[in-house]
């Protein structure tokens, strides 16, 4: 094995035996000596795997953290594609968006996943605070540098809501759907939201950054009394804890595909996907914008994913940014 010893490696050789490997083997693979081996060993579980150790036997694998960075680094292969290139794990920060759009504006690579563990910060779209507890649920934040107009935007919010939509329908059969432009709902709650944010000009967008945070193992007391009634969790849904790690990876691995199709055909096939996960158009609906409450039709999206809303007049309204209540 050439280059630097990563955690990735040694959690890779673990998993790659169901029982016991030999620090003796191991340490050959990793070109180091039994005694490193041994101390990265106690480094790893230190942030959460349960590793046994036996003098006769070697090393086995019997837990991992339920967010583990080097399984999803593993997940991804540097020459794949872009997204899941660097991936950072942090313990606590205030916004993983907030910090991502730090890290991308000192030129972190297209791709770069930061995660956190607990938001002290975390942001909704129009200044709300996403309610963020520690070790309960995902908090992702990915850097892209799409060569679109900013006008097109939105596309990265619909690209990012079909993939989680699909990552998270796979991984739970729940019928998660998309409220307009960025709620996972399940059964009329919100499961997820995505916040995009980005450094632009007119015509160009130097980078963005999607969030992602996804309620997992969030119980439904301890969701906060005022979104109660509106919010859920995978938990809340299913009755069973779940590790985040396969959420983070599918949901990575869905937004990648995504995105190389809007690299490779545009938007349209992305609008159009979009279309077929939402739950938004050809119903009446109650928009909240700036400006007040809107009632209408929502009659569908523009090229740049902004609702178009019929009014009782018979008006077309294009609506950029809102909140979306159904009607009844
Ligand atoms: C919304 O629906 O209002 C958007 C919620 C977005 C929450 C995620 S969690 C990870 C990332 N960091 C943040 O501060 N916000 C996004």
């Amino acid at each position: 094995m050439s280059g630097k010893t990563s955690n990735e490696q040694i959690i890779g050789l673990l998993k790659g035996k169901s029982g016991f490997i030999s620090g003796e083997e191991m340490a050959a693979a990793l070109g180091i000596s039994r005694a490193a081996l041994w101390k990265r060993i106690s480094l790893l579980r230190k942030s959460g795997y349960a590793i046994e150790a036996s003098c006769s036997r070697g090393y086995r694998l019997l837990t991992s953290p339920d967010l583990s960075v080097e399984e999803i680094r593993n997940a991804f292969s540097p020459l794949q594609g872009s997204i899941g290139r660097e991936v950072i794990l942090l313990d606590r920060i205030d916004s993983t968006n907030t910090y991502a759009m730090e890290l991308a504006s000192r030129g972190a690579p297209e791709g770069t996943v930061l995660l956190a563990n607990e938001q002290t910060g975390g942001r909704g779209r129009r200044g709300r605070i996403w309610v963020s507890p520690y070790g309960k649920n995902l908090y992702m934040s990915v850097v892209v540098r799409p060569d679109i107009s900013p006008r097109d935007a939105t596309v990265l919010t619909f690209l990012a809501a079909a993939a989680g939509a699909t990552a998270i329908r796979a991984l739970t059969s729940l019928p998660v759907s998309i409220k307009w432009p960025n709620d996972l709902l399940v059964a009329g709650k919100k499961l997820s939201g995505i916040l995009t944010e980005m450094k632009a000009d007119m015509d160009r967008i130097f980078h963005a950054v999607i969030g992602i945070g996804v309620n997992i193992n969030m119980e439904r007391e301890s969701l906060p009394e005022e979104i109660r009634s509106v919010a859920t969790s995978v938990l809340a849904e299913t009755g069973k804890i779940r590790r985040r790690t396969p959420f983070a990876v599918e949901i990575l691995r869905e937004m990648e595909k995504r995105y190389r199709i809007l690299r490779e055909k545009g938007k349209y096939p992305l609008l159009e996907e979009w279309l077929s996960l939402t739950t938004t158009i050809g119903r009446h609906v109650e928009v909240t914008t700036g400006e007040g409450k809107i009632t209408g039709f929502a009659e569908g999206i523009d090229e740049e994913g902004m609702l178009l809303l019929r009014l009782p007049d018979g008006s077309l309204r294009k609506i950029g940014s809102g909140d979306i209540a159904y009607g009844a």
